[in-house]
């Protein structure tokens, strides 16, 4: 049998995949392993992007695969509001116990990021019995009809798919400034007792890798408190270890009313959560919360395999040894090209700002061209940020250094080229 090429797989995307829906690169991958990719010609790719922040413990591990594999053979769905099962309560429990904070916590499962952020709303306006919602500049929470209109960036997230849900407030996030903002903002844009909750990524993903200086989070918590308003952790992207602790928010020491989990929760099984104070989370009437295959059989196996992993691997100090190593050759870079602007992120969450010009302007069109030469070159290397100018690694804890030098090499080689 002649192998299937790139082009011919291709070309039946082109037929039959919507226009609507993008693909950073034009290989089929075939299978992974670890921080490895491999396309259906057989060409291998070092992934620094983990499928965009989910496979933080690599892909395919042989635990995670074996959980499913034998989840599979037993039972893969009854809808959890029909029949419940084992693996959702066991995983519920252990995300109640790592969620930070001392108070008791419960639960929901949700299929994707948007849906816990969506659900997490819900929550906050039942609990509340108040309708408004402040997100940030930068912020990204989906492409939902809610979660796009909490989503900062206008194109592509937004662009032609009004209106919008109505109640969303937007203000700057990340200036030392920013709390104290909030006050003017009570003023001027929307009344604090008409606020649900504040909604927050720890650090900015699509954003920009945007991670606000100490002390942001214990004031902005505060004014949430003095003001009746709930504080929504989105760790969508930045939890499950990708900062060297296991959420983001534990960096600031505050404890948030509900946080929103996905991504490397399940290492690829579609799998989401939204953890929070019991009080909270028990406030909604039954069947107020739910859907067919939220917290599904098999991707509750899988996350608590990769719970496991964690414990067993070391996960969280593999993470904080991956941030250093980049943080280093970052420094690096910095001091080498005069390209790169900002240092950006925090832990293994780490990204590099591309400027150009006597102002300091981004260089979007340099980053496009550093991350097509990283794709030729084997790595596969995303950017973000409101101006597309960020270069950003969400590559595997698991990463080995020789790997990690590879494309770390390559990184150094495209800078060097579009510098
Ligand atoms: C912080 C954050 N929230 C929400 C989402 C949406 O998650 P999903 O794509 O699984 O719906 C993402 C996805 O990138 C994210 O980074």
């Amino acid at each position: 049998m002649t192998q299937i090429t790139n082009k011919q797989l291709g070309q039946l995307r082109l037929e039959t995949i919507s226009d609507g829906v993008g693909s950073t690169t034009t290989n089929f991958i075939e299978s992974a392993r670890g921080a490895m990719l491999r396309d259906v010609e057989g060409k291998e790719y070092i992934d620094f992007a983990g499928g965009i922040g989910v496979m933080n413990i690599g892909h395919c591990h042989p635990k995670v695969v074996a959980a499913i594999q034998e989840q599979a053979e037993k039972l893969t769905h009854t809808c959890f509001m029909v029949n419940p099962y084992e693996s959702a309560v066991k995983l519920a429990e252990k995300l109640c116990r790592i969620a930070p904070g001392d108070s008791p916590k419960k639960t929901a499962f949700l299929n994707c990021g948007a849906e816990a952020v969506e659900n997490a709303v819900k929550i906050a306006r039942y609990y509340t019995k108040r309708p408004a919602i402040i997100v940030f500049e930068n912020g990204y929470h989906g492409r939902t009809l809610l979660t796009m209109t909490m989503t900062s960036k206008v194109k592509p997230y937004k662009f032609g798919f009004g209106p919008f849900a109505p109640e969303i407030y937007r203000m700057p996030f990340g200036d030392v400034a920013g709390p104290e903002k909030l006050h003017d903002f009570f003023l001027k844009q929307v009344n604090p007792e008409a606020v649900a909750a504040v909604v927050a990524e720890p650090v900015q993903g699509e954003g920009g890798f945007i991670a606000p200086p100490p002390g942001y989070f214990q004031e902005l918590v505060k004014i949430c408190r003095d003001n009746g308003i709930l504080f929504v952790a989105d760790e969508i992207q930045s939890g499950m270890g990708r900062t060297g602790k296991m959420f983001a928010i534990e960096h600031w020491g505050v404890e948030p009313d509900l946080i929103t989990v996905a991504k490397s929760l399940a290492a690829g099984m579609p799998l989401a959560a939204v953890v929070g104070r019991a009080e909270i989370m028990d406030a909604v009437h039954a069947w107020g919360l739910g859907g067919t295959y939220g917290g599904n059989p098999v991707a509750c196996a899988a996350a608590l395999a990769v719970l496991e992993v964690f414990e067993e691997e070391n996960m969280l100090a593999k993470s904080v040894a991956l941030g250093e190593k980049l943080k280093a050759r970052f420094e690096k870079w910095q001091k080498q090209f005069d390209i790169i602007g900002e240092i950006r992120g925090l832990g293994a969450m780490l990204g590099l700002e591309l400027v150009k010009g006597e102002n300091r302007e981004p260089a979007a069109d340099e980053a496009k061209q550093l991350t097509s030469y990283c794709l030729e070159k084997g790595l596969i290397l995303l950017s973000c940020g409101s101006y597309g100018n960020i270069i950003r690694v969400l590559a595997p804890f698991v990463i080995t250094d020789e790997q990690l030098e590879k494309g770390l090499g390559i990184v150094e080689e495209g800078l060097a080229k579009i510098a």
